[in-house]
């Protein structure tokens, strides 16, 4: 229900609260919403309540600061006096760069609409929605604010050109205070075949500022920024985070001004002259997401079940899936592939993705981006024989494409060259032997759009492997001007698109590997290839910093041969399905080079995943902070609390041993439970197993007095089933 408000009953203060989260927000005297509070729930307030937190929070004048309290909006607006980064940078040749918004129009979409205490608006999980205007910059800004059941923040602002001349916009960034207790950023860094590594420092004076210039989300993205008080763990600890939901340019940061405030904010980066408004246009930023926590946990709960709540969210059980890119790079060869379709069949496998090679020209990766027809010396009777043999074996078929990309090798760049993004009339630096197709073309749009929707027409298709395998440089569009906004734009409009013709159809968003991961892809995609590499040691890092922002079954993970193709490492089979089982559970390997023990157990594996995997992909995921960090533990309780699985992984050798008592935390504490070792193809630990298999222990006990940890080798996985009895 919707409550809009008029000029006689604006509300000062909006109070939202739901899911163990308040966001208390003052809107006095017409201004801007901004943050009194925003964290744990501060309980039933009243109007009188509110007003005495809001001016609580009112920072003293100090001497040689301007003579009213600088006032942070969600838009950080200038002209107040804050001297921190400003929401909104822009200008009309040199005016209207510094606005003063005033509200003209609020309203809430809540359950039940909210109710009002004189001038306090209380709700649950709703949506606020704020216009304000500047009459004489002549500039429209519409702020949605939204708090999710489970205590999830999104929040996103537009900015309409009422004026005459055109409006150039250079940032529109929204801003969240946080407490000064929170004195640590912690945030994400990653590489190709390393993605999503944390990084920990003391929050200075300054900004610790995050900018994603690659025209994709990037392998080294911040994915959730967060400001969190020192110490904070996954148990514990207050964090207050921030994730870019966009796949383009973009900004976070952190800063600390010398008044002392403190935020976590962004938005997309718009390069010069990418948005220009003319009279009436639009812009609208992307969703902002914050989540708080008490513990990062906590805080990566909230991005799970706000994930989970959506309704295009994959529910069906997630197929065990087969790529066959490891297998065999690109020797398409039909024998060698349907008789790879037969032994992943014979497994339990259900998905079969045909990878890299298929299309035109395709022999390596020096030509054929950009042709999306099947070749004809590879393929001569076309991917019929193929799909109807992986069909016909009961799996899904699914299909690599890289819509995006095109080589100069191509028949597609030959025929227009011009299509290619490029700045001052020179092709940019070839990535990966390719080059960028300029998207934002409606011609070239089209005949991507043509082109695959014709191969998904023709064949049972019911998946993409969507990649994008390099950074945007020097892209330029039509004229040169820059171009990665539209092109942002044009990819999700083109996966849009083909979802609306092809219902069912679901993508996988790659991008060399892990390196298009966010909430924007994934309003329309359905899981994310996490990392190329996938070396378990390695995924074991992934795995676990990757799930800050999203669940498990929405990370693609895979058990490749013995000897990883990046690393070189090589490692047993059960650290290697020990890793993957907790995810969008696969396989990545030449499996006529797998012996038949390996191949019983991975079939016994897979199996394993599919006894599972309702619980992994529904439940709650729990990290246990390492008291050695040799020994990591983590695990998936149901969310009824009556079953959990944990893996303790050995990421290393310790300079004690044994490893001593490890904690299980995230169990209901009042229930009884069995816990015991799941062993597939011989068991991890040396010597004799702990006496407590198959015991039984209150949830209490689990978390505050523990197990001792079985002698495990390094690098292996220990799975241990809790049942509640
Ligand atoms: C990227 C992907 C891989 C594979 C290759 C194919 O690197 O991340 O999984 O699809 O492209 O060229």
């Amino acid at each position: 229900m919707t409550t809009t408000t008029t000029d006689q009953t604006r509300p000062d203060a909006v109070h939202l609260t739901a899911g163990g989260v308040s966001l208390l927000l003052d809107l006095a005297d017409g201004r801007l919403p901004a943050v009194v509070h925003w964290g744990a729930a501060l309980g039933d307030l009243d109007g009188q309540e509110a007003r005495a937190l809001t001016a609580a929070a009112v920072q003293p004048v100090v001497n040689n600061e301007v003579d009213v309290a600088a006032r942070l909006a969600l838009l950080p607006e200038h002209h107040t006096g804050w001297v921190g980064r400003p929401g909104l940078s822009g200008s009309r040749q040199g005016r209207d760069w510094s606005p003063l918004f005033t509200v003209v129009d609020v309203s809430l979409d809540a359950a039940g609409g909210g109710s009002l205490d004189g001038t306090l608006l209380t709700a649950g999980a709703g949506t606020l929605t704020v216009e304000a205007r500047d009459e004489v910059a002549a500039l429209t800004l519409l702020l949605e604010v939204e708090l999710g059941e489970g205590g999830l923040l999104r929040l996103r602002g537009a900015l309409t050109n009422d004026g005459d001349e055109p409006y150039d916009l250079d940032e529109l960034s929204l801003a969240l205070p946080v407490p000064p207790r929170a004195r640590e950023v912690l945030d994400l860094a990653g590489r190709w075949g390393k993605e999503r590594t944390p990084q920990r420092r003391e929050l200075v004076v300054g900004q610790h500022l995050r900018e994603g210039r690659k025209g994709r989300t990037g392998s080294d993205a911040s994915t959730v920024l967060s400001v969190v008080v020192p110490g904070t763990g996954f148990a514990r600890g207050e964090a207050w985070g921030l994730h870019v939901g966009f796949s383009g340019d973009h900004r976070a940061y952190a800063e600390r001004t010398s008044g002392g405030a403190q935020v976590v904010g962004g938005g997309e980066l718009l390069l010069p002259g990418e948005v220009r408004l003319a009279r009436d246009e639009t812009y609208r930023g992307p969703w902002l997401y914050a989540s708080y926590g008490d513990g990062l946990d906590e805080q990566a709960r909230r991005f799970h079940r706000w994930i989970r709540s959506r309704p295009q969210h994959p529910r069906s059980p997630r197929p065990v899936t087969i790529n066959v890119w490891e297998a065999v790079y690109f020797d398409h060869d039909l024998a060698r592939l349907t008789d790879l379709a037969d032994r992943a069949a014979a497994l339990g496998v259900e998905r079969y993705v045909l990878d890299d090679g298929w299309f035109q020209g395709r022999r390596d990766d020096t030509a054929g981006l950009g042709d999306w027809v099947v070749d004809a010396d590879v393929w001569p009777d076309g991917l019929g024989p193929i799909v109807d043999h992986v069909t016909g074996l009961g799996m899904q078929f699914g299909l690599w494409f890289e819509p995006e990309m095109v080589n100069e090798d191509s028949d597609l760049a030959r025929a227009h060259p011009d299509w290619i993004l490029q700045a001052g009339g020179r092709l940019p630096v070839r990535s990966r032997n390719q080059q960028v197709l300029d998207l934002g073309r409606p011609e070239a749009y089209e005949h991507v759009l043509g082109q695959m929707s014709a191969i998904l027409g023709a064949y049972d298709i019911s998946y993409v492997k969507w990649d994008h395998n390099r950074d945007l440089v020097d892209a330029g569009g039509v004229g040169g001007a820059p171009g990665v906004h539209r092109q942002t734009l044009a990819t999700y409009r083109l996966m849009d698109e083909l979802k609306a013709r092809f219902p069912g159809l679901e993508i996988e968003s790659c991008s060399s590997g892990g390196a298009r991961v966010d909430l924007g892809v994934l309003e329309r995609t359905d899981r994310v290839w996490v990392s190329d590499c996938i070396d378990p040691l390695d995924r074991q890092q992934m795995m676990r910093w990757t799930e800050q922002l999203l669940p498990p079954e929405l990370l693609g993970a895979h058990v490749a041969s013995g000897r990883n193709h990046i690393t070189g490492r090589r490692h047993d089979l059960a650290f290697r399905a020990g890793t993957a089982v907790f995810g969008h559970f696969g396989i990545e390997w030449d499996l006529a080079e797998a012996t038949d023990d390996e191949s019983e157990q991975l079939h016994r594996w897979i199996e394993l995943h599919r006894r599972h995997r309702a619980l992994l992909h529904s439940g709650d995921v729990v990290r246990l902070d390492e008291h050695d960090p040799a020994l990591w533990v983590h695990g998936v309780v149901a969310t009824d609390r009556s079953e959990a699985l944990f893996a303790l992984a050995t990421m290393g050798r310790s300079e004690v041993s044994p490893l001593g008592r490890f904690v299980l935390r995230g169990l209901d504490p009042e229930r009884r439970y069995v816990v015991e070792p799941v062993a597939v193809g011989g068991t991890a630990e040396q010597g004799r197993p702990p006496h407590w298999y198959g015991g039984t222990f209150s949830g209490r006990a689990l978390e505050v007095a523990g197990l001792q940890a079985p002698d495990l080798l390094p690098e292996q996985v220990l799975l241990l089933e809790v049942r509640a009895v």
